[in-house]
């Protein structure tokens, strides 16, 4: 039997996805060690194989085959834009997309105006713009802490991920705008949902019956 592989999202979607398979028996003792620096892990009884990356390549993974089945929030998915198939929506890492920005740029949403839109998510930020709002923006790509952008006058707005609400608040920052709710999924590459189907789909059915046990 070939082994089957599921690339995580490093850090606490993986964890989840891990805790969740060890439930299904699937366990992994390695991955437990909080100081390891390993990328792979295997489970002989089960031929299993996970590997952690970064989020925003667990997409690019499926989509070429390197890994059958991938756990990745929607955000990375919307952003990404790869060929895949979205299977499940595992209900946990609940946050939304949103526009955000002082109070006072809210007036700037409702008028045709050309603004600034700093974010980590520029497809996202630019179908929701040019699609939905139909409003002209300039977007500026940053990689982290993109709540500073309209403290320091770099962007009017930010499209950001917003879960709890505190970094906002602690920076004077108001959600102005939702785009979409995101949770964690699982993607699987098109051609191992033909080839693997059994496997694939007995994995999917146990994580579907815990999931619904923990609601
Ligand atoms: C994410 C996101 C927000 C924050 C939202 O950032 O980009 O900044 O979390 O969470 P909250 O609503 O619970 O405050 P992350 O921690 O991933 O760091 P980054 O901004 O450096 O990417």
């Amino acid at each position: 039997m070939r082994y089957l592989t599921f690339a995580l999202a490093k850090g606490r979607l993986a964890k989840k996805t891990l805790e969740l398979f060890e439930k299904m028996g699937i366990t992994c003792e390695e991955a437990k060690d909080p100081d390891t620096r390993k990328l792979i892990f295997t489970n002989e009884e089960h031929k299993i194989k996970f590997f952690l990356s970064k989020a925003s390549d667990v997409p690019t993974y499926i989509e070429y085959g390197a890994a059958d089945v991938g756990v990745v929030g929607k955000d990375t998915i919307l952003e990404e834009g790869r060929n895949l198939y979205e299977v499940m929506d595992l209900g946990f890492g609940k946050c939304r997309m949103c526009v955000c920005g002082p109070e006072s740029a809210k007036e700037l949403l409702t008028k045709n105006e050309i603004i600034r839109v700093a974010t980590k998510y520029p497809n996202i930020a630019k179908d929701y713009f040019n699609n939905t709002k139909n409003q002209t923006v300039e977007i500026i790509k940053l990689n982290g802490s993109v709540e500073l952008a309209p403290i320091v006058d770099l962007s009017e707005v930010i499209v950001d991920i917003v879960e709890t609400g505190s970094t906002l608040r602690e920076n004077g920052l108001d959600v102005l705008e939702e785009i979409c709710p995101l949770s964690a999924r699982v993607v699987v590459n098109q051609v191992s949902l033909r080839m693997e189907h059994e496997r694939i789909l007995k994995i999917l059915d146990q994580l579907n019956n815990l999931i619904q046990n923990e609601k």
